[in-house]
């Protein structure tokens, strides 16, 4: 028997709140734009909304470098509006996930400029420090994922304090027990005001190895991480915050494991006992035109997605649950990067209910719906984002010339995720009514939600339909997962099955004609087709041929 759960049959709308919508006109999305916008939100069908983090931050990774957990960045408003949305989202039926980020805090976070004061103040324990190898080599050899080497030198003290991210993110030091409960502290701070869980940021990395050793090899990059990610006791740590705070709620939480294989993330969302996390955010699928997170652009292979969505679906079933996604604040757009931007609709939709028919609970990114796509820079100072100015310079360092550099920095970009939300056809399109903190993709005047609201066959309505199907389909929930043709280079084909429905999906990924044929024991004229995009959809000799980018669901 499937346990059900509510987080099972939920679908998750995320919102990067800086490019959502602006509702004082300064710019910045921020809260009043959100609180102008639940019903649209809720008009998607979704359950609930993740929000990436409204904390204080001095944005040198916008929101993921907070300097104060309690409260709420000054451009997005503060606490009083904060509890609006909150009450409007629960009014309407939606639950509130905060982004809890917990491996590193911001450099001007309070207990990092009380530790910086030096050994021996109450805080120094909250964070990494430690002496170099002799006068100008850090502790290890450990690489920043955001920028050079993973240490920070203090004159001061004459140590060196920790950062795998940047140098304005210092690692917080779990293994002191002050920190674990101020992260406590912190989780009962937000649920006590009514939200109803967490999406926990590079939650795996929380531990690190005992002595923090350096690695035998340097590499090009990410040196040391194997000493961080899922390290010795962070299990241990997230159990504790589940027995000492999670457990007194009705919450859940999804972690951000990445690179990580199913068997890997069952050691966390194992059901049973042992369970510290209810989902995992996985990140193989997202690597199927790349490698290493986006920075190494290499040819879509659609083998390469078939290969690892079916792994977690087989590997999680029965045992845990998936977390799907196609987009977040991390990826570029996935029209552009799996499907076809000569297709955004045809592709769009076939992406769409790809993923979205999956055993797991669906999230889907801020402007994701209606279809938004890359937007390339012309140049390298253009970009905001951290991580691309750290990928570009690596890439030169590897010896890669300047012009293939900014391509792969434009592809492969987070910016690509963060334009401004385009709601209307109108100037900036519709986020503000002054010039936005960051390009609006210019192609708003054709993609906008304004316009795919009164288009029947738009995305955005697809989604909507799709949403409300599966809610009320609990074979696309609980049913099984079983792939169709795993050898083929242009298909994906899936099926579901539950208490005698089955669900059959059928993605072609290219624009060239593909003969598919029913496998065996399906008869297509049996079946009910409830999803397609496009019209008058043939069945000849239980198949039929693809047009471009073609989507078909039957259910039986
Ligand atoms: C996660 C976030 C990302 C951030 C990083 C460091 O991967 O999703 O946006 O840069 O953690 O906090
Ligand atoms: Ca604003």
């Amino acid at each position: 028997m499937e346990n059900k759960a509510w987080y099972k049959e939920m679908s998750v709308y995320q919102i990067w709140c800086r490019s959502f919508c602006d509702g004082n006109g300064d710019g910045i999305g921020d809260l009043w734009g959100v609180l102008s916008k639940l019903d649209y939100i809720k008009s998607l069908g979704v359950d609930g909304i993740w929000f990436s983090p409204l904390y204080p931050s001095p944005n040198a990774d916008y929101g993921y470098d907070i300097s104060d957990y309690k409260s709420i960045h000054p451009d997005f408003g503060d606490l009083d509006i904060f509890r609006q949305v909150l009450e409007g989202a629960h009014e309407r039926g939606m639950r509130v996930f905060m982004d809890l980020v917990i491996n590193h805090t911001s450099d001007e976070h309070p207990w990092f400029t009380e530790s910086k004061k030096g050994p021996g103040n109450p805080y120094r324990d909250y964070y990494f420090w430690r002496k170099g190898r002799g006068r100008h080599r850090p502790p290890n050899n450990w690489d920043s994922l955001f920028e050079g080497r993973a240490w920070e030198y203090d004159r001061a003290s004459d140590e060196w304090y920790l950062h795998i991210f940047s140098k304005k993110q210092p690692d917080l030091n779990m293994d002191n027990p002050r920190v674990r409960e101020e992260v406590k502290d912190i989780m009962r701070f937000w649920l006590d005001m009514g939200v109803d869980g967490f999406r926990e940021d590079v939650i795996t990395y929380i531990s690190k190895a005992e002595g923090l050793p350096s690695a035998r090899v340097k590499l090009p990059a990410a040196t040391g991480m194997k000493y961080y990610a899922d390290g010795p006791k962070v299990k241990a740590y997230l159990a504790e915050f589940k027995r000492d705070v999670l457990d007194y709620y009705d919450c859940f939480t999804v972690g951000e494991g990445s690179l990580m294989s199913p068997e890997t993330a069952l050691g966390y969302i194992r059901e049973g006992e042992e369970q510290v996390l209810n989902m995992m955010i996985s990140f193989s699928h997202m690597q199927a035109d790349c490698f290493m997170t986006d920075f190494i652009q290499r040819p879509f292979s659609l083998r390469k997605l078939k290969k690892a969505l079916s792994e977690w679906q087989d590997a999680l079933f029965g045992r845990g649950w998936n977390c799907l996604y196609l987009e977040n604040h991390d990826h570029p757009r996935v029209i552009s990067r799996y499907g076809s931007e000569k297709y955004p609709v045809e592709s769009g939709k076939m992406l769409a209910a790809g993923y979205l028919f999956l055993r797991g609970t669906p999230f889907i990114y801020q402007g994701q719906e209606i279809g938004m796509l890359n937007h390339y820079l012309p140049r390298l100072e253009d970009y905001r984002d951290i991580m691309t100015k750290n990928n570009y310079r690596i890439a030169r360092r590897l010896g890669i010339p300047e012009k293939r550099a900014l391509f792969m920095a434009q592809r492969g970009s987070r910016d690509n995720a963060r334009t401004p939300m385009q709601w209307s056809a109108s100037e900036n399109g519709g986020f503000s009514d002054v010039r936005p903190w960051f390009a609006v993709n210019p192609n708003y005047s054709s993609v906008n939600v304004a316009s795919q609201e009164e288009d029947p066959d738009s995305l955005l309505n697809f989604y909507r339909s799709a949403l409300e199907f599966r809610r009320e389909n609990e074979v696309v929930i609980y049913g099984n997962y079983r792939e169709h043709l795993k050898d083929s280079d242009e298909l994906y084909v899936y099926e579901r099955n539950y208490e005698g429905r089955k669900l059959l999906v059928i993605c072609s990924f290219t624009e060239e004609p593909v003969r598919f044929d029913a496998p065996e024991g399906i008869d297509l004229e049996s079946g009910e087709q409830v999803f397609g995009n496009y019209e008058s959809c043939f069945v000849i000799c239980n198949g039929f041929t693809t047009r471009p980018y073609e989507m078909r669901v039957y259910l039986f």
